[in-house]
């Protein structure tokens, strides 16, 4: 037996949005348990400061150290933006951001653009997805835009509501006019609106969601340092799953599993004093 490798994998988000991210992990590691932490006392992230979202991530991570999880997961597009890099140099586990790989995904769908990326004001606010995509496809055409009201009508369920579609359909005009030909989703929240994105844009683009790669990276880096779980030699029962939110455990618990393939039963509370 081999205790890291069967600890947890961590993963946080400021809410709800980061089960998207925790659904393509069980998908493509389904032996692997995950212990997520949902920040419901302080969503939302995407207005904030950078000072303040790194504040809550450094807390958060070192928490999620705490209890033992072999790397972490930040799988909050904010979250990324403005706090992976102190994430990456003070903790003890790998730490792997969501802005990478959606940005890998977004070049490798349309290596010279132009792309379009949307996200929270702070994602957006901090370049960290044009600079992403720069790095890897120098010359490509990256317009982005942020889309704040997104969150609280995917929060509220308004998913395929008409006051959703005239909101999209004004905040991604300036897509369709720059003839994006890939957009990115980078927030955890929409891919729950991505029918609604996709009828806005119509059929030839491609809608990035970066949670598929994110769960890509995670397989990769786990074999790399010989972290994955291994059902046979590590002789346990299977994965087993844990759901943490800072406020509202049982709003959490309602709404949870509209962003999951399985049933979540059960969310534990853990407040940061
Ligand atoms: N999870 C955040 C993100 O992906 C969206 C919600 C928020 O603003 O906290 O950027």
């Amino acid at each position: 037996m081999h205790a890291s490798r069967r600890a947890p994998i961590g993963m946080f988000d400021s809410g709800l949005g980061g089960l998207t991210v925790a659904n393509a992990l069980m998908r493509r590691l389904p032996t692997e348990s995950l212990l997520y932490f949902g920040d419901t006392a302080r969503v939302p992230y995407g207005p904030k400061s950078p000072d303040t979202v790194r504040r809550y991530a450094l807390q958060i991570g070192q928490w999620l150290v705490q209890e033992g999880v072999k790397c972490i997961v930040v799988a909050c597009n904010t979250a990324t933006a403005h706090a992976l890099e102190a994430l990456q140099s003070s903790l003890s586990v790998p730490v792997i951001g969501v802005v990478e790989p959606g940005a890998r995904a977004a070049v490798r769908a349309s290596p010279v653009g132009p792309i379009g990326v949307i996200g929270t004001t702070g994602t957006i606010g901090s370049g960290a997805y044009v600079r992403a995509i720069q790095q890897q496809a120098p010359t490509a055409r990256v317009l982005s835009a942020p889309c704040p009201l997104f969150v609280p009508l995917v929060e509220e369920g308004w998913v395929d509501h008409p006051a959703t579609r005239l909101i999209a359909h004004d905040y991604l005009s300036p897509m369709r006019e720059a003839q994006v030909d890939t957009l990115v989703l980078g927030c955890t929240h929409y891919p729950l609106l991505s029918s609604v994105i996709a009828a806005e844009m119509g059929p030839g683009v491609r809608l990035i969601d970066s949670a598929e790669e994110t769960a890509a990276e995670v397989e990769r880096i786990l074999d790399d340092r010989g972290l994955r779980h291994d059902p046979v030699g590590d002789h346990d029962a299977g994965p087993v799953h844990r759901v943490v939110a800072s406020d509202a455990p049982q709003h959490f618990l309602t709404l949870g599993g509209r962003f999951l393939d399985v049933p979540l039963t059960a969310v534990e509370y853990h407040v940061f004093t």
